[in-house]
């Protein structure tokens, strides 16, 4: 699936669910949303059906599964098995991967990874009880790092973790989270806070940079910029981590990455394609319009012509999202996404 700007879509993003049992500040609101009614849902069977023609069809070759939070997805271990099943046109394997809060993972880490699931990225912001339960209004930090664990013990990894940063909150835990993860076999990721909460509350005043986040690493560690080739269609750059003052020929302690969403934007090597959980394209996450195919597959249409709508909904992908283009930055020039980030997948 290739877009007028020549980028060839081969990662797809499904999210699996709108609905979280956290309510993190910079998605949603305490009460939380209003749900997609269930029949609007795709079925695991219409999931695994688009999965699958994706694949077979039309050039994807990484399929990661999101939400809201997937794992409140009873079929999840029968979606990943199916899409780990598949091959694509010239007989390549597919990597299922999935972004998860982590909470119940402890249960189910050994089923997924039995199923094929190669890859897991966990949201955790804090190492502490209590900023945990402060920015998502749930006491469960416990049961994240459990299933982190338990994600690592099963041999689903190298575990990824996510870590957003807010503004007097968890802005000064980069060093420690960076710690930790080296110390448990993780690699963290921090993201740049995108405007995607459901509350519409962003503002760029509130942003922890890239370069923010860099500076407090380098506080604490030597940092030295991966190869810029290896980094693809990913959003995050990577760096190598030494202990300060380490001599630079000895072997890392690990890898940090940074995803400056807002601040370095990679829109021009983008790779990516997503489906919602009620079974329409987007073509990029701050799209302002979808494609529908559920009502495709309930009117009965064959995968020929199933493929043939979701390549022309790639083919009008926007070349960048705006965010952050003006200097100084703000969001204007940027039309705010249509769904919020818990109802597109992250
Ligand atoms: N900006 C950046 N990251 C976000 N996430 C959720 N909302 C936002 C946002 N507005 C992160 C979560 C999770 C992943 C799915 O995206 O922390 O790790
Ligand atoms: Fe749930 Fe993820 Fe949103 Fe937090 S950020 S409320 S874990 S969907």
């Amino acid at each position: 699936m290739v877009d007028p700007s020549g980028r060839t879509a081969v990662d797809l993003r499904v999210s699996l669910t709108d609905r979280c049992n956290l309510r993190c500040g910079y998605c949603m609101p305490p009460e939380g949303l209003e749900w997609m009614p269930s029949g609007d849902l795709l079925t695991d069977d219409e999931v695994v059906r688009l999965v699958r023609l994706a694949v077979e069809r039309l050039g994807v070759r990484e399929v990661r599964y999101t939400g809201g939070e997937p794992l409140l997805r009873r079929g999840l271990e029968r979606v990943v098995a199916a899409t780990t099943a598949l091959r694509t046109a010239d007989g390549a394997p597919v990597e299922a991967s999935l972004t998860t809060n982590a909470l119940g993972l402890e249960r189910r880490a050994a089923g997924l990874a039995a199923a094929g699931l190669r890859r897991v990225n966990v949201s955790l912001d804090t190492l502490r009880p209590e900023r945990f339960a402060q920015i998502t209004r749930r006491d469960r930090h416990a049961d994240v790092l459990a299933g982190a664990a338990a994600a690592a013990a099963a041999g689903i990894g190298p575990v990824k973790v996510n870590a957003v940063l807010l503004p007097g909150v968890n802005d000064d835990e980069a060093p420690e989270l960076l710690a930790w993860c080296l110390a448990s076999g993780y690699e963290l990721r921090v993201i740049e806070q995108m405007p995607l909460d459901a509350q519409g509350a962003w503002t760029r005043e509130g942003l922890v940079t890239a370069d923010d986040v860099l500076a407090s690493l380098r506080a604490a560690y030597d940092l030295e910029a991966d190869d810029p080739a290896a980094r693809g269609g990913s959003p995050a750059q990577t760096w190598w981590v030494r202990a300060r003052g380490a001599d630079p020929s000895t072997a890392p302690l690990g890898r940090v990455g940074v995803i400056a969403s807002v601040t370095r934007q990679f829109c021009g090597a983008c790779d990516r394609t997503r489906l919602t959980a009620d079974g329409q394209v987007r073509s990029c996450l701050f799209s302002t319009s979808e494609t529908d195919l559920r009502g495709l597959l309930r009117a009965g249409a064959d995968d020929d012509e199933v493929a043939d709508v979701w390549r022309a909904a790639m083919w009008g992908k926007a070349p960048a999202h705006g965010i952050g283009e003006a200097e100084p930055l703000t969001t204007s020039g940027f039309a705010r996404a249509s769904r919020p980030m818990s109802a597109i997948g992250g």
